[in-house]
């Protein structure tokens, strides 16, 4: 048994070496990181995504993308808040951020309270994963305990933002290998698809799949046709769920059950393979969709970046300090 000496010992290693485990990737996170650090932290993201959320609703579903985006690129590190400069190409500009994530400007201000209210202390990558799950809640969403302690990444890849997101067109078996690769399960997939149940989509990202595709709801191919043109017309917005965008409940599998999904890779959620039992029971039961949604909410934001990314607690979201 050790000595109380050796006790002591031991308590003061492991207090030394705390800021240092802390910069390693992969390290326990708590819900109550911040509890002393910076108490006043989840107060002030949500009061700031509230506001945001009451000017524009579909602000919620732009932050709660971002963090997908940030999460699925060498985990959520906030490497997606990073601006370009003369040296240095970020992911703000790889092909599925580019002209379509939006929020920057919201997470930058929450940043600037939090700044205020307890100063180099609250990385951005916590930020963005506290205003996503305010964002879901506000629209009417679940609410979950997010776990914390994340820090911000010094770095950044356009490359890997191009190869790791998957794009419309999807298969659902690409779907699910994207995923695990990810190490998310089929079921946390087809949860997290469910986030399609909020904001809107550029013309582009769906004219294949309401002209071309077989498994669609002609009369909604129709609808969306009308500001979806053949040709041009590429930035057009349409909501992605046709009946409640700006809320979060059940209706986006609603839509896939009347072949409505408006992306071809949402529709292959429910096109006679695997997912089609869960997509029938997240449609009929919204309990359990949001028990889902947020288990896999947490599982997401678990990503970390990889042991040698190096990290601080940024002062700007957008540069490295
Ligand atoms: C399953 C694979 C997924 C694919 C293929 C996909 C694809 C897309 C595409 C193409 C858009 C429209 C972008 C544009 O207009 O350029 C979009 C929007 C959106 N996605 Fe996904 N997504 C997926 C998963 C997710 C996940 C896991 C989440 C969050 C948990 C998410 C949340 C959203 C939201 C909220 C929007 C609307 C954003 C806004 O209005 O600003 N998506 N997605």
């Amino acid at each position: 048994m050790a000595t109380a000496a050796a006790r002591c010992q031991l308590l003061l290693v492991a207090v030394a070496l705390a800021p240092l485990l802390a910069g390693v990737a992969g390290v326990q996170l708590s819900s109550r990181f911040y509890d002393r650090r910076c108490p006043k932290l989840q107060s002030i993201v949500r009061s700031a995504v509230a506001q945001a959320v009451a000017t524009e609703p579909r602000m919620g579903a732009s932050i709660l993308r971002l963090f997908f985006h940030d999460c699925f690129v060498n985990g959520c590190d906030a490497s997606i808040l990073l601006d370009d400069t003369a040296s240095f190409t970020g992911e703000k500009n790889a092909g599925p951020n580019a002209n379509s994530v939006r929020g920057y400007a919201v997470i930058d201000a929450i940043k600037t309270q939090v700044e205020a209210a307890c100063s180099a202390t609250v990385s951005c990558a916590d930020i963005v994963a506290l205003a996503a799950r305010d964002s879901v809640n506000l629209l009417g969403g679940p609410t979950w305990t997010v776990q914390l302690g994340r820090r911000d990444a010094l770095n950044a890849s356009q490359s890997a933002a191009n190869s790791n997101l998957p794009g419309p067109g999807s298969s659902l078996d690409t779907l699910i290998t994207m995923f695990g690769n990810k190490g998310l399960s089929p079921r946390d997939m087809t949860a997290l698809s469910g986030a399609h149940t909020i904001g809107q989509a550029r013309c582009t990202t769906f004219r294949d799949r309401i002209y071309s595709d077989a498994n669609v709801n002609a009369t909604f191919a129709a609808l969306r046709q009308q500001t979806c043109p053949q040709t041009g017309g590429d930035a057009t917005l349409a909501p992605i769920d046709v009946t409640t965008p700006d809320t979060f409940d059940t209706a986006y599998f609603e839509n896939l059950a009347s072949r409505q999904g408006l992306f071809h890779s949402d529709q292959e959620l429910y096109n006679g393979g695997s997912q089609d039992v869960l997509v029938r029971m997240y449609r009929r039961r919204a309990s359990t969709f949001f028990v889902d949604f947020a288990k896999a909410m947490v599982r997401m934001g678990n990503l970390a970046p990889s042991a040698d990314t190096p990290t601080e607690i940024r002062l700007d979201c957008k540069k490295i300090n």
